[in-house]
């Protein structure tokens, strides 16, 4: 009877791993941590994730002031106090060395934001800035938004996203598709956020890299043809599948769900420059199209955002170091492949303004939304209908291989 025995016990094991994989297997996007490692001594023990049975109120809409058209265009003040600039991709990111963002005055926060809204994302390592001198920045920009789902640290700042991940939480590849990871920051809000921090507190000793993908080189790589028929489209955003994910957990839903319908090509009210605005997290359909055409798109324009790499930054975190994005035209993609270390970061974000489609920013400004990637050339000197630059005339082929 020996192997009857051994079978049986191979199946009770079988069962045991499997009640054990669910326990612990997630689903980083939409599963909050409502465990951890039970680590007690941790320094950041107080900013761990907490989920308190909050309820608050229906968001409205608030005025925002964009900052970043205050800023000198030339961002002297910022520019000059930084001992290197390095931009890391032609599309999208630069750090900046020699800045304490502790010291900025607010005409250099003014120019942070323009720098913010022209390169997508920006780098600063060694930074001793905490979570209040980080909100207080972020305030700078707009009144402070609250998630609803996501948990906020454990000493109760409800303006925090935290962001937890230790051995308890071993990401389920059958759960979830990395491009599902793309997402910008709650796009189903009335007014998603703008200037947006994160700073990782605790960090793994190599990977827990974060990815930025550009809206606005997106919009750049299409045809005129498919630019001009996004243009006058829009999509609805869903905070229903966090919100669900929530109560899969047990856990509270601190303000109710709503989706939001947002133009599908934004313009950045200080930059003038069109982006794509969907993101795989969050955008669900396009309105007023037969769904096999919104899906068709919509699966298109993620492809990009996961797949394209000219239009991406990746940033690799040091201790101490801090990214700021603008919410409003980049995704950006976590990469979990970290576990069993610990990854622990404090995100701080902004209100910005109702996204405005092309019509909407023109109609308001007077003046003509503009494709980031001509208006770069044309400050090269480049002859953008002929795609001449300054050294071209050469019959030489430009591929080295
Ligand atoms: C976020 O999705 O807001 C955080 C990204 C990260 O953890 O790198």
């Amino acid at each position: 009877m020996a192997p009857v025995a051994t079978s049986e016990k191979q199946a009770t094991d079988i069962a045991d791993l499997k009640t054990h994989a669910a326990d612990k297997l997630f689903n980083p996007f939409y599963s909050p941590p409502d465990i951890d490692d039970g680590s007690s001594d941790y320094k950041f023990a107080d900013f761990k994730p907490s989920f308190p049975n909050l309820s608050w109120e229906p968001l409205k809409e608030v005025e925002v002031t964009e900052r970043a058209l205050h800023a000198d265009p030339s961002k002297k003040n910022l520019l000059s106090a930084a001992s290197k600039v390095t931009h890391l991709t032609p599309a999208i990111g630069v750090e900046l060395e020699g800045i304490d963002l502790r010291q900025l005055t607010d005409q250099q926060k003014d120019e942070l934001a323009l720098l913010v809204a022209e390169r997508g994302v920006v780098f600063l390592r060694n930074q001793e800035i905490d979570i209040y001198q980080q909100l207080d920045l972020a305030r700078h920009y707009g009144p402070l938004h609250k998630h609803a789902t996501t948990g906020i640290p454990k000493n109760g700042l409800e303006e925090v996203h935290v962001v937890y991940n230790d051995s308890s939480r071993r990401p389920d590849a059958s759960a979830f598709a990395k491009i599902d990871l793309w997402h910008s920051d709650v796009t189903y809000e009335i007014q998603p956020p703008g200037v947006t921090s994160l700073k990782v507190i605790t960090g793994p000793e190599v990977g827990g890299d974060t990815l930025w993908s550009s809206g606005y080189a997106l919009y750049s790589s299409l045809s005129p043809g498919l630019q001009t028929y996004l243009e006058g489209l829009q999509a609805v955003h869903s905070g229903v599948a966090q919100a669900e994910g929530n109560r899969a957990a047990g856990l509270p839903v601190r303000r109710k769900e709503i989706e939001s319908v947002h133009p599908l090509v934004r313009v950045h009210p200080a930059t003038g420059w069109k982006s794509v605005f969907v993101n795989p997290g969050f955008t669900r359909r396009i309105v007023g199209v037969p769904k096999a055409e919104s899906d068709a798109i919509l699966t298109f324009l993620f492809r990009q955002i996961s797949d394209n790499p000219d239009f991406q930054v990746r940033f690799r975190w040091t201790e101490g170091s801090i990214a700021l994005w603008d919410n409003r035209i980049v995704t950006h993609s976590a990469t979990f492949d970290f576990w069993p270390a610990t990854r622990h970061a404090l995100r701080a974000t902004p209100h910005a303004e109702k996204p405005l489609s092309v019509a909407e920013y023109e109609k308001a400004t007077g003046k003509v939304a503009k494709d980031r990637q001509i208006e770069v050339w044309k400050q090269l000197g480049v002859d953008v209908a002929t795609g001449n630059g300054a050294s071209a005339g050469s019959s030489k082929s430009r591929y080295n291989d």
